[in-house]
C-alpha cells in the first residue's frame, strides 16, 4: 500500500485495553500512524500520546478533524456515555463505537433488562426498585443468594452478590444512600461465567473468541467485584455448543433487535454470560471491549483488526484468524483497590539474576493501565496498574511465565491474584 493512502488511527482511552488496541492498530499494514488520547506514559512507544481527556469529546473531535484521522476507536464507556460517537458522526468523522443512546445497554441496567425482555434474550429475573422500602418488601419474598445492582455506570463495581438476607439489606441501604439511585434486585445465577465480545455494526455480528475474566479482588473469588483482576483465553471448559448458543440467543438477537428498533449498535458488544444448567443467561452487556479481556484476546488475533472494522462498517463480515495458543493475563492493582486505591507509588522492575537489564528480563508483554511519571520514574496512577500477559501452548505454561515475571515487578502496597488460570 502506498504510504500516502495508509491510515491514521485514534484510540480513545488510557488503560490496558487501549494499550492493547493501539498495539493491534500499530501492527496493521493499513496503518501509518496511531494516536492515543490521552493514553498513558507506558504506551508512548506504541502511539503518539495526545493530551486530551477521554471525556472531552468536543476537543477529541476537533483534534480528529485537524489531524485528518481516518478511524477512531473508542475504549471506555465514559466517552461513549457522553456521546463521543454522536459528536464525531455529526462532524463526518469515522468512529467505531455505539451512539450515546445505544451505549445505554451498558450505562443503564434497566434499559438493558427491558431490551432483553423485548427480544427474548435469556437473563436472570429481576425487579427494578426506586425506594429502600420497596426494595426491602420485595427482598422478603425472594430466595437467597440474591444480587443487588445499582443502575448507571459503575464499571462492574455497583454489584453485590449477597449470601444472606442481612447482606442484601445492607447492599440496598448503601445503594439508596446515593441520591436518585435506581436499583435492580436480581435472581442469583449459578454456573460458569465467561465473556463473549463481538464486533457489531447494525445487523452484522462478528463474534470474537471467548475469555474468562476474574472479577473479584482476591483469590478464591473473595472480596469485592472489580473491573477484572485477570483473564485468559482459550477457555476449554466452555464447549462450542455453549458458545454458539451465546451467539444465537444473546449477541445476535440484541444487535438485530436494536437495529430494528432504530437504536443500531456499532462497536464492541460485550456480553457477560453465565452457562447455567438451563442454558446460557446474560449477566450484563457492555458497550465496549473488556479490560483485561482486550489484553488477552487481541494477542491471539492473527488477522488485521483494523481491516475487519473498516470492512464491517461497510457491511462486510470478514474472517477472523485466531492463534490456537493460550493467553493469560494477571492484573497488578494498587493497595485498597477497588474501594480507595493508594496511588503515586513507584513501579520498580527488579533485576533478575540472569539479566543485567531490568525490564529485559521480563518475558511477558506489559499492558499499562493506571500509570504516570514523576521525576522520570514510572508511578501508579490508578486502581489497576498494569496487566502482564503471556502466550504459550498451554494455560499452565502461560501462567508460569506471568507469575515468574510478577516477582520482578514491585509497587508498594500493590497486590495481584495468585489463582488466575488455576
Ligand atoms: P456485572 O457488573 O453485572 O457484570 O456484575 C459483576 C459480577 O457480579 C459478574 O461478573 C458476576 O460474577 C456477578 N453477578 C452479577 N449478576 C449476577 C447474577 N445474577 N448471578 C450471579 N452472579 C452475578
Ligand atoms: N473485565 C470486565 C469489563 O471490562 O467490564
Amino acid at each position: 500500500m502506498q504510504e500516502s493512502s495508509r491510515l491514521k488511527i485514534l484510540i480513545i482511552g488510557k488503560g490496558g485495553r487501549e494499550h492493547a488496541l493501539a498495539l493491534k492498530a500499530k501492527q496493521s499494514p493499513l496503518v501509518k500512524k496511531v494516536f492515543i488520547a490521552p493514553g498513558n506514559i507506558g504506551m508512548k512507544d506504541v502511539g503518539e500520546l495526545v493530551d486530551i481527556d477521554e471525556t472531552d469529546i468536543k476537543a477529541l473531535s476537533v483534534f480528529a478533524k485537524k489531524e485528518k484521522i481516518d478511524l477512531t476507536i473508542v475504549g471506555p464507556e465514559s466517552s461513549l456515555s457522553l456521546g463521543v460517537v454522536d459528536e464525531f458522526e455529526q462532524n463526518n468523522l469515522s468512529i467505531f463505537g455505539p451512539s450515546r443512546q445505544a451505549a445505554q445497554i451498558e450505562t443503564s441496567k434497566d434499559f438493558a433488562k427491558k431490551l432483553m425482555k423485548k427480544y427474548n434474550i435469556p437473563t436472570a429475573s429481576y425487579k427494578s426498585v426506586e425506594s429502600l422500602n420497596d426494595g426491602l418488601d420485595f427482598l422478603k419474598t425472594q430466595k437467597i443468594p440474591i444480587v443487588i445492582k445499582e443502575d448507571g455506570l459503575k464499571a462492574g463495581k455497583g454489584v453485590s452478590v449477597c449470601f444472606s438476607f442481612d447482606e442484601a439489606k445492607k447492599a440496598l441501604e448503601n445503594a439508596f444512600n446515593i441520591e436518585q439511585n435506581k436499583v435492580l434486585i436480581e435472581e442469583y445465577l449459578e454456573g460458569i461465567e465467561f465473556s463473549i465480545i463481538a464486533l457489531v455494526h447494525e445487523d452484522k455480528v462478528m463474534s470474537l473468541e471467548i475469555a474468562q475474566d476474574y472479577k473479584r479482588a482476591y483469590d478464591g473469588h473473595k472480596g469485592e467485584n472489580t473491573g477484572g483482576m485477570g483473564a485468559y483465553s482459550r477457555v476449554d471448559i466452555i464447549s462450542e455448543d455453549i458458545i454458539n448458543e451465546a451467539k444465537k440467543k444473546i449477541l445476535e438477537p440484541l444487535a438485530l433487535g436494536m437495529n430494528e428498533d432504530k437504536i443500531p449498535f456499532s462497536g464492541f458488544l460485550y456480553a457477560g454470560v453465565m452457562a447455567t444448567k438451563e442454558g446460557v443467561k446474560t449477566i450484563e452487556f457492555n458497550a465496549r471491549f473488556g479490560d483485561p479481556e482486550a489484553q488477552i484476546l487481541l494477542p491471539r488475533l492473527k488477522s488485521d483488526l483494523i481491516y475487519s472494522i473498516l470492512e464491517l462498517k461497510k457491511g462486510n463480515v470478514t474472517e477472523l484468524d485466531w492463534d490456537k495458543d493460550y493467553v493469560l493475563g494477571v492484573v497488578m492493582a494498587s493497595k485498597n483497590y477497588p474501594k480507595t486505591p493508594e496511588i503515586n507509588k513507584e513501579i520498580i522492575f527488579s533485576k533478575s539474576e540472569k539479566s543485567s537489564k531490568s525490564k529485559q528480563s521480563i518475558k511477558s508483554q506489559i499492558y499499562y493501565m493506571g500509570v504516570g511519571q514523576k521525576d522520570n520514574k514510572l508511578i501508579s496512577k490508578g486502581g489497576r496498574i498494569l496487566t502482564l500477559v503471556a502466550k504459550a501452548s498451554s494455560i499452565e505454561k502461560a501462567r508460569d511465565i506471568v507469575y515468574e515475571d510478577l516477582k520482578n515487578i514491585t509497587c508498594e502496597g500493590s497486590f495481584y491474584r495468585k489463582d488466575i488460570g488455576f
